[in-house]
């Protein structure tokens, strides 16, 4: 799972806007998409827009979803033929053209098993927490029945984070599913990172030995 944060900075520190960083954040958004395919991983997990994203200004905020629009419509059949499925994690309220293009796209990938890219959208992880807690009817909550009413129910916990662009903090980002994942920040922004930063950090993490609470 990837906290792709340093856009902004990027973009201000090279092109004088912050919306040219998110447009070089998503060139490397592909670049780890076919990197993660390369490297077989099964699962691919990406924060694009928090609940608390709403906060910045519209123009920004319109910039973002033109460029996720322009992105599905002109690359969903190329990432369909390379086996990806989409699946979106957040809760869809967006405009009727998008809600439907988003369902859409999952629609057309649910059967692929090459790669699952889930996207976060308008997720935050309290929020998904309230949510699950109050579809579980009965008195016992268990386990199991939180993780079964996830949004990300059909995944396994990320072994990995992954947050570039300096700062140590979760962000109200997969708060449940985190538990036991391996963590690594990187000071990088999220437009300079690397297929070889990935290779790098996942060399790292095979070395690991999780030890889940035990010895
Ligand atoms: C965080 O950087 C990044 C985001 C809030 C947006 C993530 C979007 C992309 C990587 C590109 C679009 C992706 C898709 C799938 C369309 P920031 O803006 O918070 O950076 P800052 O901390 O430097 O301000």
């Amino acid at each position: 799972a990837i906290i792709m944060d340093g856009n902004g900075r990027w973009g201000v520190k090279y092109k004088n806007s912050r919306n040219a960083g998110h447009r070089e954040g998503l060139n490397t958004v592909e670049k780890v998409i076919k990197s993660s395919i390369k490297q077989n991983i099964k699962y691919l997990t990406l924060y694009a827009f928090s609940t608390e994203n709403w906060k910045r200004p519209k123009k920004e905020i319109k910039y973002l979803f033109d460029l996720l629009e322009t992105f599905l419509i002109n690359k969903i059949e190329e990432l369909h033929k390379k086996g990806i499925k989409l699946k979106i994690i957040g809760t869809k309220n967006f405009s009727k053209k998008l809600n439907e293009l988003l369902k859409k796209s999952e629609k057309k990938t649910q059967k692929n098993k090459k790669l699952q890219i889930n996207l976060a959208l308008n997720y935050g992880s309290k929020n998904e927490l309230i949510n699950t807690f109050k579809r579980i009817k009965s008195k016992k909550i268990t386990e199991n029945k939180v993780k079964n009413n996830l949004y990300t129910k059909d995944t396994p916990d990320p072994d990995i984070l992954i947050r570039t662009g300096g700062k140590k903090r979760l962000s109200n980002f997969m708060l449940w599913q985190l538990a036991y994942s391996e963590l690594y920040f990187l000071d990088k922004l999220w437009p300079d990172f690397k297929p070889q930063d990935l290779r790098k950090i996942l060399k790292n993490f095979y070395k690991v030995k999780r030890n889940y609470g035990g010895i």
